[in-house]
């Protein structure tokens, strides 16, 4: 079954509204004069919350056709909850995504896996697609367990989901160790979770639902390393965090997809 990829942008804390604005529009140009085809790779940015109306009157008003997301989401829907955002808020801003489950929010924020399967869920009722984020970390590949590990994150999620929701899933097998560090995983090791996680949602999902789903890899991604990344037959794009700050790497990535 042929499934588009999607390159995505992770911008974490980095750029605020001017920056962010400047940053898509001269993506937009860069991607135009490639004469780049967006009906053959999905291109997604997913600014800092501050950004997020900007980017949506900038591509609004120039009808672009780069979506974008956020990073994470409030498991509430309204109310007292101090410093939160609601899936309503993101998708009434033209949000098609959410990032759920990123290593770095397990990490420093207290999200667990209870956690991030009611943020899926809401990111689901509000109409979007949610990014859920999986990988194993150093210790968890050194004793070989890597595979299950991802699965079973993965399996935590959807063991309660219905097949419309699954069908709206996206995976992002990332292992912990490779973000940020410059050791990008192996073409043949991101291959391989990728297929497993893909096995596994075909056990519990069917064909229909396997074939359909996206599974993009993340970790150290650059403009050198993403061709061979995605001669994976599971690996359907990027999550990309370093190299999606700068406009022009970012966008060799998006060309190597299309
Ligand atoms: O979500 C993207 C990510 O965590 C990978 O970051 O900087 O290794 O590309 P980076």
């Amino acid at each position: 079954m042929a499934r588009i990829p999607l390159v995505a942008g992770n911008w974490k804390m980095n750029f605020d509204h001017l920056e962010a604005t400047y940053f898509v529009q001269r993506l937009a140009w860069t991607l135009r004069d490639a004469r780049f085809d967006f009906r053959r790779c999905e291109v997604a940015l997913m600014p800092a919350f501050t950004a997020l109306r900007s980017v949506q009157v900038l591509v609004e008003a120039d009808d672009l056709r780069i979506r974008y997301g956020a990073q994470s989401v409030s498991v509430t829907s309204q109310g007292a909850f101090t410093g939160d955002v609601s899936a309503d808020m993101l998708s009434k801003l033209g949000c098609r995504y959410v990032i759920v489950g990123h290593s770095e929010r397990r990490k420093y924020h207290p999200e667990d896996d209870a956690n991030i399967v009611d943020q899926v869920r809401a990111v689901l009722a509000a109409g979007m697609q949610p990014i859920l984020c999986v990988g194993e970390s150093f210790e968890e590949r050194r004793q070989g367990i890597e595979l299950e590990f991802a699965v079973g994150q993965v399996h935590d999620v959807t063991r309660d989901l219905s097949d419309e929701d699954v069908a709206r899933l996206i995976v992002a097998y990332e292992p912990v160790w490779a973000i940020g560090t410059g050791m990008v995983a192996t073409p043949d090791s991101a291959q391989q979770a990728a297929r497993a996680i893909r096995e596994a949602v075909h056990a519990q999902f069917g064909p229909r639902m396997a074939g359909a789903m996206r599974i993009l890899y993340g970790g150290s991604v650059n403009s050198r390393n993403a061709q061979q990344l995605l001669r994976g037959a599971d690996v359907d794009g990027f999550l990309v965090g370093g190299a999606s700050l700068d406009v022009d790497e970012f966008a060799k990535i998006c060309r190597l997809a299309e």
